[in-house]
């Protein structure tokens, strides 16, 4: 339920909710230009024709914490229970472009995701499992180059083809500063960074997805569904704007931009809001900047349930909290999905708790019924009306922001950073004052029981074990031909020529990925905000 302040009843973006909607709430509502079949322009319903019939979304949970070979076992775990497709988390050092062994590493090792300090961790990180028969997402920014090569040579090391190798790289950079903060360089070279992905990619890599803009974290900022939606477009304006300026053909990179939502509470709001996003994405592409080819005008998403939502106290409600979300992703035709385990408000997920939100996306899958037919809820009176009312009000931010100058300008000038701030702050305000109810925290409160569970944890040692594996490497490389190739790197750097060729050989020579960062940072320098 939306906020609710007398008899009146709001979503946290101010949308007004009716106690009834009727025909009347439709008028004039034409379906082949508000709707089209799945598969058809505007794709409101949905990328394929025959979506989740043809082929069930992507189980795809995000895990990844000490060693390569840690995490190794945990995908090895995850994909032995049926999950589809993979999703890596980085450690802190390895997202910032920083070595196990820098001083800014320190305590951080390993935490937050899997550790990457060179070719040997990666190739411990997929053994035994076969990259052109998966699909694997990274979640990285900053780092995104390295850690696609280094997918790349492992990838080839086993026979693939880097052309047949299917995954996604975040590569978002724009919204690591708006909200999530990891990035490096200052944004103009950040994004020939990114446009250099997307030209190498569509020479070497066709089926890799370069690039996931995300909407998930400036709504865990605490940004409402319309300014998740709103800012997110804008952020996919500005890279396509990059592209196009740097001389790349819209249609032969926009087939792989790919997205990333939120699925927060309001079921029927999230589900309006994925519905209204692929609707908009359609015309942006094809009226704002000329694409012929369908698979342009496509927006193609993973969802994460909302890692802000969960709660430590009464933890095993966010059981609950994640299956409503997760049926929000669902209904509203996501392509890939992540669940939240109900502990993460408290540690990194455990082998129980994974299981637990595993299972929660194949009940979904095969006892809802939600596989059935595509887009379910197309044609309720409520629904309409309330994919329409985001998407108009998504349109005023945009205009906002192209009046602006557009998205890089708006992020300079803290447009965006401010209204998620404002949005934060009500939203909080509400849950204090008791006019939002959080189950557990505000209401229905007991007496705290101890969660009787195991909780992850992370081993301290794992930056020893890092460093000396770093120690071997230098030990066994030709340091003359790392450094010739990081001068390379760096020339690169300071001309036109694509990144990614200089970045792949000094990798495949064995230079770490803090080297490599620092060739760069040479170059480009460090953004200070
Ligand atoms: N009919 C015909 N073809 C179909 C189909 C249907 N019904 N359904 C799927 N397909 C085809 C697709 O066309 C595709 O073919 P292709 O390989 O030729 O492109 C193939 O089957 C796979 O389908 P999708 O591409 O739809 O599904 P994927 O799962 O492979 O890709 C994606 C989904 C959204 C496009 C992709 O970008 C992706 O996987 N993204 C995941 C991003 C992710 O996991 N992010 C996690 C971030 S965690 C984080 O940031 C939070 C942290 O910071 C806290």
């Amino acid at each position: 339920m939306g906020r609710k302040t007398g008899d009146e009843r709001r979503t946290e973006s101010g949308i007004e909710i009716k106690p009834v909607y009727r025909p009347g709430d439709l008028e004039d509502f034409d379906y082949e230009e508000r709707l089209g079949d799945p598969g058809e322009y505007p794709y409101t319903r949905g990328p394929y024709p025959t979506m989740y019939r043809g082929r069930p979304w992507t189980i795809r949970q995000y895990a990844g914490f000490g060693t390569a070979r840690e995490t190794n076992r945990r995908f090895r775990y995850l994909l032995e229970r049926g999950q589809t497709g993979l999703s890596v988390a980085f450690d802190l050092p390895t997202q910032m472009g920083r070595d196990s062994d820098h001083y800014l590493a320190a305590g951080e090792v390993g935490k937050v995701g899997v550790a990457i300090d060179a070719l040997p961790d990666m190739r411990d990180l997929f053994e035994g499992i076969p990259l052109k028969e998966v699909s694997t997402s990274m979640t990285i920014n900053a780092t995104a180059a390295i850690l696609l090569l280094l997918y790349s040579l492992v990838g080839e090391e086993q026979g693939a083809d880097p052309a047949e190798l299917a995954g996604t790289t975040q590569n978002d950079i724009l919204k690591e500063y708006l909200a999530r903060g990891t990035y490096i360089y200052p944004p103009a070279p950040s994004m020939r960074l990114t446009t250099d992905m997307f030209a190498y990619c569509a020479r070497e890599m066709p089926r890799w997805n370069t690039i996931s803009i995300s909407g998930y974290h400036i709504r865990e900022a605490g940004s409402t569904a319309v300014q998740e939606l709103a800012f997110t477009l804008a952020n996919a304006i500005a890279y396509v704007e990059g592209a196009v300026e740097a001389g790349l053909e819209v249609d032969s990179f926009a087939p792989r931009l790919s997205f990333f939502f939120n699925a927060h509470n309001n079921l029927f709001q999230e589900v309006a809001k994925y519905r209204a996003a692929r609707r908009m994405w359609a015309k942006i592409m094809k009226e704002r900047f000329g694409a012929r080819d369908e698979k342009s005008m496509k927006l193609r998403f993973h969802t994460q349930t909302a890692g802000s939502s969960l709660t430590a106290q009464q933890a095993e409600n966010n059981i609950v909290r994640t299956a409503v979300q997760a049926l929000s992703a669902i209904l509203g035709g996501t392509q890939s999905l992540h669940t939240n385990a109900f502990d993460e408000a408290l540690a990194l997920p455990s082998e129980r708790s994974a299981t637990i939100a595993l299972r929660t996306q194949q009940i979904l899958a095969h006892e809802a019924g939600l596989m059935d037919t595509v887009d379910p809820l197309a044609g309720s009176y409520f629904i309409e009306a309330l994919t329409d009312e985001l998407e108009e009000k998504a349109w005023e931010k945009i205009r906002e922001i192209d009046e602006l100058g557009g998205a890089v300008r708006a992020i300079e000038e803290r447009h965006m950073q401010r209204e998620i701030e404002e949005a934060a702050f009500r939203y909080q305000q509400e849950i204090e004052k008791g006019e939002r109810v959080v189950v557990g925290v505000n209401r229905y409160v007991t007496e705290e029981e101890d969660l009787d569970v195991e909780l992850h944890s992370v081993d301290e040692a794992i930056r020893d074990r890092q460093i000396e594996r770093l120690e071997e490497l230098r030990a066994g490389r030709s340091e003359k031909e790392v450094r010739r190739a990081l001068e390379r790197v760096k020339k690169a750097a300071a001309g036109e020529e694509n990144l990614l060729y200089p970045m792949k050989d000094a990798l495949a020579a064995y230079a770490t990925l803090g080297e490599v960062s620092d060739a760069l940072r040479e170059v480009f320098g460090e953004y200070r905000p």
